[in-house]
């Protein structure tokens, strides 16, 4: 397949092609795309595709469908999310002022997809860059040794409380257990659970104390091999705090600190294994790496774009104005996972 080579920016480059994707599925180039696209993204970190054509998510849903594209549930995922249909989601239901710092989506878990894709279907006005990136490779590479040394060959739990829809109080934007875990059913969410391996307990106001994990730090990519591969260092008060500072959120930052001190057990966290909390001095480390490997991005109106899971990290800016951005997830077909046991 014949491409260029978009440079966005911090050392992270991609294959890039101009196709409609709204034509017939069984032209030559469409033909071509299918074959190749995996292996190219497994191989090259990803694959934007410039004027598709695409103008809403049933479009963008049947191009997935047409690349046999196979979905990765969301269920127990942290990100508030609307799923519009054939497995396209609302990229996210947060609101526009708060960052989504980036991160390999599910990385919390030990299983994640293999595969990330947006669809921009309303680009933010005024050229805002609010599709962030960084190529995980080079971070990994970029990682101190000593840090690498002490995180390889272990593993970290996320700990969220999460209210019920039906609790009073409960904000739009705020994830519910019944969202997360895609059952309003008590016994049925306990059975999701034990499936997984997660830890549920339920408070007396019905609200849901979730054990998740245990993931791996490092995993082994199919191709690349070790890269840094989970959320541990984001899910953390440390980076809420600063990622709020970052965006002037000043009244998260003083609620953010009033609850560390007054009820630091019900700040959604990752702790490792063992129970113990991450040290914030590697909690800042990993923070400022990632926040200098970050590029900021536009994806426009009609354009889609195929990330490898492990090698390109994702995230999203705030903004101003009206966006419309959309997204699902992938595993790869073949049931061979870029992630060896590690
Ligand atoms: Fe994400």
């Amino acid at each position: 397949m014949q491409y260029e080579t978009v440079d966005f920016g911090k050392g992270l480059t991609l294959p890039c092609i101009q196709l409609d994707l709204t034509g017939s599925t069984d032209a030559p180039a469409r033909r071509e795309l299918k074959a190749q696209i995996y292996p190219l993204v497994d191989t090259k970190g990803g694959l934007l595709i410039r004027n598709t054509g695409i103008k809403d998510t049933r479009q963008y849903g049947e191009f997935l469908a047409s690349i046999e594209f196979s979905h990765h549930s969301y269920v127990g995922g942290t990100n508030p999310r609307t799923e519009k249909g054939s497995g396209v989601y609302t990229a996210t239901e947060l609101p526009p002022s708060i960052t989504i710092h980036s991160h390999q989506e599910m990385s919390y878990l030990d299983t994640i997809p293999d595969y990330v894709s947006f669809y921009c279907e309303l680009p933010p006005n005024n050229g805002q860059k609010t599709n962030l990136f960084v190529d995980m490779r080079k971070f990994t590479a970029n990682l101190s040794n000593e840090l690498k040394s002490r995180y390889r060959g272990k593993r970290a739990r996320l700990q969220r409380t999460l209210k019920s829809s039906e609790q009073e109080g409960f904000s739009q934007g705020e994830k519910s257990w019944q969202e997360a875990l895609g059952t309003g059913d008590h016994q049925e969410a306990a059975l999701i659970a034990q499936e997984r391996g997660w830890e549920l307990t339920w408070k007396d106001d019905d609200s849901l104390v979730i054990l998740q994990g245990p993931a791996r730090f490092f995993r082994t990519h199919l191709i690349h091999g070790e890269l840094w591969c989970n959320q541990a260092m984001l899910i953390n008060p440390v980076t809420s705090r600063r990622v709020a500072v970052r965006d002037g959120r000043l009244s998260d930052v003083e609620k953010l600190d009033q609850v560390r001190a007054e009820a630091p057990d019900t700040i959604n966290q990752m702790f490792l294994e063992n129970g113990n909390t991450i040290p914030d001095t590697d909690v800042e480390s990993w923070y400022d790496l990632i926040l200098e490997m970050e590029t900021h991005f536009a994806l426009e109106q009609g354009e889609v774009i195929i990330l490898d899971n492990m090698l390109v990290a994702h995230g999203r800016g705030a903004f101003e104005g009206p966006r419309k951005m959309f997204a699902a997830l992938g595993n790869r077909d073949s049931g061979e996972s870029t992630m060896g046991a590690n």
